[in-house]
């Protein structure tokens, strides 16, 4: 199994000592090759979900495995580590670097991780070209479309070849032409990497999409 929650729960710790129960006993396992979509209103605990995954943050209890390696109580580091290795992440504001080039946002995670750079611009350079953006490489992603920037954070999530994608209402801040056509790529990328892919969305149209669906309700998740 590619990803695995056992059990898990997150609690928020509240001003004045209070605690909010993000999410409650969420059992899930997504293969490779997947792609599974996530739906849930506002609160609901989808975001979280997806940080847990991504071992940004670590459960109040339960286990999280990744490749069947236990990663929820791996050390900051250790799960940082790990993240890089086999995660990519895609948002609905795409979290770009606005002052940088499209190359250069593409290559941040192979900098970060000390890869190879002939290597690394190779790849970047596939990417670009294969989401259409090729000749566009030295522009500054400030001067993007919406549209072109999500494209350009998906070379980004893409570029360590992760096994698993997240994606945070990858669509949400698209339009419907431009979201379907992110969609498209996105899952032709997915496919041919063989990834799993996990994506938050409040769209049906987007959710039929996937292989299979979640569904949460205040932090209980709801498979089919
Ligand atoms: N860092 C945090 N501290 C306290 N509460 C949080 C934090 N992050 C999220 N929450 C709360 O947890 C619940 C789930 O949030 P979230 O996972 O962001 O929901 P969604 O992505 O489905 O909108 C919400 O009630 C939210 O206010
Ligand atoms: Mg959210």
């Amino acid at each position: 199994m590619l990803l695995e929650f056992q059990r898990v729960r997150k609690e928020y710790a509240l001003p004045g000592g209070k605690t909010l129960t993000a999410l409650h006993t969420v059992d899930l396992a997504i293969r490779q090759g997947e792609t599974v979509a996530l739906t849930g209103r506002s609160g609901s605990g989808k975001s979280t979900l997806l940080h847990l995954a991504a071992g940004i943050d670590r459960p109040t209890s339960g286990s999280i495995l990744l490749r069947g390696r236990e990663v929820s109580s791996l050390s900051d580091r250790a799960r940082t580590r790990e993240r890089r290795n086999t995660v990519g992440l895609l948002y609905q504001f795409f979290h770009l670097l606005p002052h940088l080039s499209v190359m250069e946002n593409v290559l941040l995670p192979a900098w970060i991780a000390g890869d190879p750079a002939p290597a690394s611009r190779a790849r970047a350079g596939e990417l670009i070209e294969r989401v259409g953006l090729a000749g566009r490489e030295r522009q500054a992603v400030e001067q993007l479309s919406g549209g072109e920037m999500q494209r350009v954070a998906l070379c980004r999530a893409l570029m360590r070849k992760p096994l698993l994608l997240l994606a945070d209402e990858p669509t949400g801040n698209l339009d419907d032409e431009t979201g379907r056509a992110v969609m498209d790529l996105l899952f032709e990328l997915v496919t041919d990497a063989d990834a799993a892919l996990l994506y938050v969305t409040h769209s049906d149209e987007v959710a039929a999409r996937a292989s299979r669906r979640l569904a949460i309700h205040s932090g209980r998740v709801e498979g089919s």
